[in-house]
């Protein structure tokens, strides 16, 4: 039998966070049995708030109103329209046409898409990464990517984007970032986007979290910039927890990417469910209900945030940088790590001693090669209550390492 099958799919990995959870799921009740203690699970991007009523009656009413026939290719033109609202008062992006996005299966689809466009070609983007994209949809797209770190508060370090610029078909930007909770500034972007200008390259912009930001601070979306070689890819997962969806679009001035991406990608008549994409218009244009979601969700993440944070400002030796999006922290830890634990043993050296004390994390090097040394902290589906266990169970293990 031929089993030659594409090797770009054998080469993509399993996600680590997905390994780490399926080991949480066998570690629990083990803990539970020996401590009485439930595990804290500050490992996965889900979300414990449920999708706002307003969007799940929406979805409900465009299936009895009968929006169950085959969906237009590249989106229906009612949610293209309440995009292209939503571009203009949010992300302050004007001059887009119905032509200028293609809806697609979640933010990982637009991403997916976005990658295949360069299929054997250079890329970069900063280090740390989404896990995602580097396990997943760069050997998918058999793209050679470099790894630009940020400064050790992550903040850029232009000099070295200048320096692969030259070299490269796109640059990977994803503010507010995963999984350090960096919300780029507007000046870092356009100073990012004048580099992919003058050197001609692409910039893929995953603006996932532009909603969830902190302390009256802005997402600040590269669309609203007058460069046509930008991709922006957005999802509703994060915004209006509604990761089970899979709803989400690309938006781009570049006037070949859509049709293509429309035409190559789908036949005529396949694309996104057909009534999601009518609950996906309520989402956006149903401002008032719309804005009370966002800002309760919001609200509760940014309380998450502050607990999580002072509580590793409470514990001497933790460096960590305050996040002002997304909702992960990405403290270091490498004042905890003896110098002669090396390799692979480092790489986990403290996620095994979180996982001792019943507290789930993701290890740095899941994020790519540079920040091995820190663990990210997801809050999305921690209460307060559950933080502070967290806290206490973290104060108590590294006040005896
Ligand atoms: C950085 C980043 N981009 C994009 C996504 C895509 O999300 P989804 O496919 O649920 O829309 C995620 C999800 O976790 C993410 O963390």
């Amino acid at each position: 039998m031929n089993e030659n099958f594409n090797k770009s799919l054998e080469n993509i990995r399993m996600s680590p966070i997905v390994t780490i959870s399926e080991e949480i799921r066998k570690q629990a009740p083990v803990f539970k049995e020996k401590t009485g203690q439930d595990f804290i699970l500050f490992q996965r991007g889900e979300i414990d708030f449920p999708t706002p009523e307003y969007i799940r009656n929406a979805a409900k009413k465009a299936l009895d109103d009968g929006f169950t026939k085959y969906p237009k290719s590249g989106g229906e033109a009612v949610l293209k329209d309440a995009i292209l609202g939503k571009l203009e008062r949010f992300n302050k992006a004007t001059g887009l046409t119905r032509e200028n996005i293609v809806t697609t299966y979640g933010g990982q689809e637009a991403l997916e898409l976005s990658f295949k466009l360069f299929e054997g070609k250079k890329g970069a983007g900063f280090a740390p990464t989404w896990s995602v994209i580097l396990e997943n949809f760069i050997p998918y797209s058999d793209i050679d990517f470099t790894e630009v770190p940020l400064n050790k508060d992550f903040s850029i370090n232009f000099d070295a984007i200048e320096k692969v610029a030259k070299d490269i078909s796109f640059f990977y930007l994803n503010t507010p970032q995963n999984p350090t909770g960096k919300l780029f500034t507007k000046e870092e972007v356009i100073q990012l986007v004048e580099i992919c200008r003058k050197n001609d390259v692409f910039l893929i912009s995953d603006e996932a979290y532009e909603k969830v930001t902190f302390g009256g601070k802005e997402h600040f979306s590269p669309t609203s910039l007058e460069y046509d070689n930008i991709i922006s890819t957005f999802t509703f997962s994060k915004s209006y927890s509604m990761t089970g969806w899979r709803l989400g679009y690309l938006v781009t001035r570049n006037e070949r990417i859509p049709k293509l991406l429309t035409m190559g990608n789908y036949t005529q008549t396949a694309g996104v469910t057909t009534f999601m994409q009518y609950a996906g218009k309520e989402a956006l244009d149903n401002i008032e209900a719309e804005e009370k979601a966002v800002s309760t969700m919001v609200e509760e993440f940014e309380k998450r945030r502050n607990l999580l944070y002072k509580g590793f400002q409470s514990i001497d030796g933790i460096e960590l940088t305050k996040p002002d999006g997304a909702f992960y922290l990405f403290p270091n830890f490498s004042n905890f790590i003896p110098n002669s634990v090396t390799g692979s043993e480092r790489n986990t050296y403290i996620y095994k001693k979180l996982l001792d004390i019943g507290v789930a994390a993701v290890y740095g090097s899941c994020f790519g090669h540079h920040f091995v040394d820190n663990v990210r902290f997801s809050f999305s589906t921690t209460p307060i209550p559950v933080i502070e266990d967290g806290i206490e169970r973290m104060q108590k293990l590294f006040n005896s390492l």
